[in-house]
């Protein structure tokens, strides 16, 4: 389990996983996303007969209770299903690791859920840390299948790359239970959402260096803003200083007209002062 090079699923997805198919022993499992083979080789090693589907046709010997079905799970996932439907078949445990996309990986869980073959049966969604895997889950209907007892999306939550693929969210593993002989009760709720949303948290850990961008930008912008009140502070004070100079200026003139009308000088020539007034008016 430790030493699979392959196998592109955490050593604790890996437990997980195979700790599921040990106590199912299924006896009759589907892959979707053979790839290499890993997660297929467990689930040959615990089911009776398992369906294994990949858009790409696996380079693998196959023991005889495998078969590997090649080409799109959205074309041949339903017609399998139908046949194993129209038999009385029930599917045990099904392993949805194909398509990545946030569509795709909603309709193969929605064409397993709308299977009368899927009745009693154990669902493991691999990369439910991934956005897209994830919005693509988060958007199926749990509730409105009432066979479904519970969906935890986070059974074995997902991580952040850090060496390898740095940045990127992916892992997780998911769980959805579904059970049409023993139905969901009335009160329960079909998806269990009693912890954060791990993906959420990762997105939220994986943007925290952005946010530390957008406070540093905020106080880059702060201190240009004090810059720019200490300028207009300063102007301020200069302005009030030449307001007081003026004033002080203003009263001595004003003393100055005091001081000249009020002269002796100024009375004795008030009549020459009107006749030039009175020969300007007739002019
Ligand atoms: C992540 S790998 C599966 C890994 C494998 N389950 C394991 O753990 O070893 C995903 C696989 O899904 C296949 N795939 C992608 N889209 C698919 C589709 N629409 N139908 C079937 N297989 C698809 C890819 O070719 C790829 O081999």
């Amino acid at each position: 389990m430790l030493t699979d090079p392959v196998w592109q699923m955490t050593y604790g997805e890996r437990a997980a996983f195979q700790g599921v198919l040990e106590e199912l022993r299924p006896a009759l499992a589907i892959e979707i996303g053979t790839c290499e083979g890993a997660s297929l080789r467990r689930i040959a090693r615990y089911s009776s007969e398992v369906h294994s589907f990949d858009l790409v046709e696996p380079q693998l010997e196959v023991p005889d209770h495998v078969t590997l079905h090649t080409g799109d799970s959205h074309a041949l996932l339903p017609e399998v299903l139908e046949r194993f439907a129209v038999e009385g078949r029930n599917v045990d445990f099904v392993l949805v690791d194909g398509d990545h996309s946030a569509e795709g990986a909603r309709q193969d869980m929605e064409d397993l859920l709308r299977s009368d073959a899927v009745r009693e049966t154990i669902i493991i969604a691999h990369d439910t840390a991934n956005e897209l895997v994830r919005a693509g889950l988060d958007a199926v209907d749990y509730a409105a299948h009432e066979k479904v007892r519970f969906a935890e999306l986070d059974m074995v939550p997902g991580h952040l790359g850090h060496r390898q693929f740095p940045g990127e969210l992916w892992g997780g593993l998911g769980l959805v239970v579904v059970s049409a002989s023993d139905p969901r009760d009335a009160d329960e709720t079909a998806v269990r959402d009693w912890y954060a949303h791990h993906a959420r948290a990762l997105e939220a850990a994986r943007d925290a260096p952005t946010r530390a961008e957008e406070h540093a930008a905020l106080q880059e912008r702060a201190h240009v803003a004090e810059l720019r009140v200490a300028e207009l502070e300063a102007e301020l004070a200069r302005v009030q200083q030449r307001k007081r100079e003026a004033e002080v200026e203003a009263l001595h003139h004003e003393r100055l007209v005091r001081d000249l009308t009020r002269s002796p000088s100024w009375q004795v020539t008030a009549p020459l002062r009107a006749l030039k007034r009175a020969a300007r008016r007739r002019r």
